[in-house]
């Protein structure tokens, strides 16, 4: 029997997500990884555990997070049912369609047929009545963006899920969605894009499309895997991501520009007597623009870890800009 900490609120600060009545966690764990069917379940249970002792509140799924696909829906379930049953309404539960998922026409992409199974099929894995938040994961040019947002706006007037959210729109797309929610009267709550100090494509408009319209923006892969920890500067650990679980993140992008900047990074870090890690975080953070940032972890020690930035003195003007020289 699972007793959360009692101080889980004491520590964890939490922001408003664009101009909603959401708040949510500096921040926040993703289901991506380490959450199907090669990690123990132990594991994955101390995970979440960890981090809801901490106040981390949003944990962030999608339909085809595995492997196989499904399977972190799946355990999500089976640990709902252990753990969380007592605590469904302080956690904001998210999950997500728009890459495949199941063969087939209609198993991927941007059409109300998919989005609207595909959510039926998420919520009997998570063993759950309605999500807190629904995405559609990826823009879909060769669908009307109407019907897949009418496909959103539906899904939240059936209960299925509380708010709706988009994933990986570039700032024209994004902003016509949300355009379109809000003339059917649902907002859009929140986009999800990339963003790391080795990726800053959203600074290109898309946060400003955000900002106008008031829409909240958490940003996934602070740590680019974990490139920004610094472990791959010295060849490819044991026990990293790029060893056990090289789906994603290959060994060919340690590449000699990545690596010098992460080194150059690294130094900073260190003048300012902080890991990298925490940095990076910090620097995803900065500005109030960013809501949250959604991490992943391969065991709870870094999800503690992690949060140490909430303790750690804000980025000056002077370390930030040594930051941009690194990144040239
Ligand atoms: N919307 C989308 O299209 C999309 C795409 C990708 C991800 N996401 C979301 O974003 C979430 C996070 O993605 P991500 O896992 O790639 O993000 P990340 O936070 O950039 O990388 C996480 C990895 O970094 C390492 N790490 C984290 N904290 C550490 C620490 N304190 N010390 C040492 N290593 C540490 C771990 O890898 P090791 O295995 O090396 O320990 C961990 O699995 C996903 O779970 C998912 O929810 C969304």
């Amino acid at each position: 029997m699972y007793t959360p900490s009692e101080n889980r609120y004491q520590a964890m600060q939490y922001r408003r997500c664009g101009k909603s009545g959401v708040m949510l966690p500096l921040i926040s764990l993703g289901l991506w990884h380490n959450f199907g069917s090669i990690t123990p379940l132990a594991t994955q249970q101390a995970m979440l555990r960890t981090a809801f002792d901490h106040g981390i509140t949003h944990f962030d799924l999608a339909n085809n997070y595995g492997p196989p696909y499904g399977e972190a829906e799946r355990n999500f379930g089976r640990l709902m049912d252990a753990d969380w049953r007592t605590h469904r309404d302080e956690l904001f539960i998210s999950t997500k369609a728009g890459y495949d998922m199941w063969s087939g026409p209609y198993g991927d992409h941007g059409s109300r047929k998919y989005l609207i199974s595909s959510l039926d099929q998420s919520l009997k894995r998570m063993r759950l009545e309605y999500v807190d938040l629904f995405y559609h994961h990826r823009p879909d040019p060769d669908t009307p963006i109407e019907e897949t947002m009418g496909a959103l706006d539906q899904i939240v007037r059936s209960g299925k899920a509380l708010y709706v959210g988009i994933s990986n729109y570039g700032p024209e797309q994004a902003e016509a969605a949300i355009r379109e929610l809000r003339r059917l009267g649902t907002p859009c709550l929140i986009h999800q894009p990339r963003y790391s100090m080795l990726d800053r494509h959203i600074e290109n408009g898309l946060t400003d499309v955000l900002c106008r319209e008031g829409v909240g923006c958490i940003v996934f892969q602070p740590l680019a895997g974990g490139l920004l920890t610094g472990k791959y500067l010295d060849g490819i650990p044991e026990d990293s991501r790029m060893k056990t679980d090289s789906r994603y993140l290959k060994p060919s992008s340690l590449t000699d520009d990545t690596l010098r900047r992460v080194r150059a990074l690294k130094a900073i870090a260190d003048a300012r007597g902080q890991k990298l890690h925490h940095m990076a975080l910090q620097w995803v953070l900065r500005e109030e623009t960013v809501t949250s940032a959604l991490i992943g972890a391969s065991r709870p020690e870094q999800i503690t870890d992690n949060l140490e930035i909430l303790n750690a003195p804000p980025l000056t003007e002077e370390e930030l800009r040594k930051i941009e020289e690194a990144l040239k």
